[in-house]
């Protein structure tokens, strides 16, 4: 499952070119001059991890991969969350046979990489993230095998990404110029909850980065924010937050840093112990809001955790696809077509715990992640721009809800934008009640796969809310003594002498009749689909039409007019996609998306309309089915079982 060094060597400045790390380009002096070498061939006694994951096992390579550096950095943090991606037991031991594996979380699952432990060198030095030593690996061998699945799953990274990668939680993203005012709130119950939370200061350049300010802040470097409290201090009280620099050096100097005189002022009961010069330090919350530019804040899910003392949140995972024609109904501005996208709806039953702020409400988070987008990357195809809007919602949950509604309820609430990224995720406060969520791409009708998650401090309940799959068939047989005269007349000339209409001269008689139209577009009646409406309608069993055979499926044939009449709102003669999943409502089939999406794909021409021909024969087939169903299962269980002989009775039918 590798492949060979020069392949990876291509691959590895295709990720770094694809990262914005324009420099390593392929014909860059930095990409020059890379070999390839062993562990073994580094060091001579190489090391996978020595006395667990630490901090110094991580040092930044010559690609300047700071952002994984971070996400890396966090991990150590947290044993439990490390194990999962560095799986225990591998080493240059007894077992060593040149390969490691690692596990990352992608859309919803996790996945196992393996990697041989072959690495990029430049100069004799790594170009991975290393340990300080030089003789441990695990944390090159980890960016190596993570390089390999972004390669082949994602298109950029940035540390929010790679804190999801590595943990399955869900990462959100504040600048704290903007920060909400209940900033401090969020962190707290986010460490409460056992989160990741990484911070950093921006670079205006790239000469700025990593440059150390006056009171030995480093910019463009990441932070690990590692705890918060509140202290008295003059007579009121004074919000402090814990940063760690994972350099586990070079600490802020300024106030409520180690040994400062605002210590002096605090019981000693209140002081918490930071005095080592080991990296970490703490400094008011208003000023790591005026000198820092952004927090990531990573909840991670409750399989993450096994402490008792960490309040994990809820957590609750979607798949879904937009498919062009059916699904994919692109953001609000498309009137016509939101309502098509997928929908789910959210209860939130309790209220949060102790809201400090006087907005009391459920908090959650939800994601929304575009998948195998970095796939189709070599067909030309890019992130497509996702975002997601929020209703109020009450009533029937198992319907899709349609046009009307959403013509006539504004959201409630949204994602902070749409976004061309593989992920948006916005968090919420809201009372408790049911809400509907609408994932979609901003514009129609593009093919895609999501996951959508949704997090919560309480309990909550996420479900997808679509129609059950079901048909409401009237009863329309015609008896041959209830035909009129007319009727009995054109019978007689249209059957001939056996008094019977086969598929044939069905198909002669309706493409005869629908010709004359100039209302409904239509190519033409096929044998094919003459055949199914004769087989619907052949009581009799003799392949063809007798007399009230054939006027029970011209009463047919004149409703089902009727209704793609009455929905081809704008007379063009033929039915969009839309209209046609609310002609098929009308005409008493209530569709899954799933099964829409089907029918989009083998009814709708290419601009995504239906002729009539096409139209009925999508309703003649599916009311086939539902019929040969609800024969083979007269007390309605929802199963059937056919031994073969009923097979082909079904299917040939
Ligand atoms: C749609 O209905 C079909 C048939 O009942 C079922 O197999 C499928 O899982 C349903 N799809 C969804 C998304 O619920």
């Amino acid at each position: 499952c590798d492949f060979g060094s020069n392949i990876k060597a291509n691959a590895l400045v295709a990720v770094k070119e694809s990262l914005g790390f324009k420099e390593l380009g392929p014909s860059s002096h930095k990409s020059r001059g890379i070999a390839w070498k062993r562990a073994g061939e580094l060091c001579s006694k190489p090391q996978f991890i020595v006395g667990g994951a630490t901090r110094t096992d991580i040092c930044q390579g010559a690609l300047g991969d700071c952002w994984l550096l971070a996400a890396i950095a966090s991990l150590t943090l947290n044993e439990e969350v490390l194990a999962r991606v560095v799986p225990a037991g591998q080493g240059f031991g007894d077992n060593y046979a040149g390969i490691f594996h690692f596990q990352f979380w992608q859309f919803g699952e996790w996945v196992d990489v393996v990697i041989d432990d072959r690495l990029p060198v430049k100069d004799g030095e790594l170009v991975f993230v290393h340990s300080a030593e030089g003789n441990e690996f695990w944390s090159a061998l980890l960016e190596k095998a993570y390089a390999k699945l972004v390669f082949v799953c994602v298109v950029s990274c940035s540390t929010s990404e790679g804190f999801e990668d590595f943990t399955g939680g869900i990462a959100e993203s504040y600048e704290l110029s903007k920060a909400p005012s209940n900033m401090f709130q969020i962190i707290q119950k986010a460490l409460e909850a056992g989160a990741l939370l990484g911070c950093s200061i921006d670079i205006t350049s790239a000469a700025d980065s990593e440059a150390v300010t006056r009171q030995k802040l480093v910019k463009g470097h990441a932070y690990s924010l590692t705890g918060v409290t509140e202290v008295n201090y003059r007579g009121r009280k004074e919000k402090l937050v814990r940063m760690r620099n994972p350099w586990g050096q070079v600490e802020w100097t300024g106030a409520w840093s180690d040994s400062s005189s605002e210590w002096n002022s605090i019981t000693a009961s209140e002081r918490p112990n930071a005095n080592a010069e080991d990296g970490e330090f703490w400094m008011s919350f208003s000023e790591f809001l005026s000198h820092y530019s952004r927090i990531e804040i990573c909840t991670l899910t409750p399989d993450a955790i096994t402490s008792d003392s960490i309040k994990y949140w809820a957590v609750s995972n979607h798949d879904g696809t937009w498919r062009k024609g059916s699904t994919a109904g692109g953001c609000r501005n498309n009137p016509y077509t939101f309502w098509m996208n997928p929908q789910y709806v959210i209860k939130l039953n309790d209220e949060d715990d102790d809201p400090d702020d006087n907005e009391v409400g459920c908090s959650f988070v939800v994601g929304l992640i575009q998948k195998n987008r970095r796939r189709l990357r070599k067909a030309g195809e890019d992130m497509h721009t996702i975002g997601f809007a929020i209703y109020e919602f009450h009533g029937q949950r198992d319907v899709h809800l349609d046009k009307n509604f959403f013509l006539t309820h504004a959201q409630k609430a949204r994602s902070e934008t749409f976004v061309n990224l593989r992920e948006v995720c916005t968090r919420f406060k809201l009372p408790p009640g049911e809400y509907l969520v609408v994932p979609s791409t901003f514009e129609a009708n593009q093919d895609g796969d999501f996951c959508l998650r949704v997090f919560s401090e309480k309990q909550t309940e996420t479900l997808p809310c679509d129609d059950p799959v079901d048909a409401e068939l009237p009863d329309e047989s015609v008896s041959d003594d209830e035909v009129d005269s007319g009727f009995r007349g054109m019978f007689v000339k249209l059957a001939g002498a056996d008094m019977e209409i086969s598929a044939t001269e069905l198909t002669t008689i309706l493409n005869k009749i629908i010709a004359k139209r100039t209302d409904i577009k239509t190519d033409g009646f096929s044998l094919e689909t003459c055949r199914i409406m004769v087989n619907l309608m052949d009581d009799s069993g003799n392949g063809k039409l007798g007399l009230g055979e054939f006027a029970t499926l011209w009463k047919k044939i004149q409703r089902y007019l009727g209704i793609y009449k009455k929905n081809d709102m704008d007379n063009s003669g033929t039915i969009s996609t839309p209209e046609m999943r609310l002609a098929l409502k009308e005409a008493g089939f209530t569709l899954n998306n799933t099964i829409f999406q089907l029918l989009v794909a083998r009814y709708a021409e290419t601009d995504m309309t239906l002729d009539f021909d096409n139209y009925v024969a999508c309703l003649m087939r599916l009311e086939m089915m539902f019929r040969v169903f609800k024969r083979l299962d007269p007390h309605q269980s929802g199963f059937i079982e056919l031994d073969f002989q009923q097979v082909c009775h079904a299917i040939t039918f």
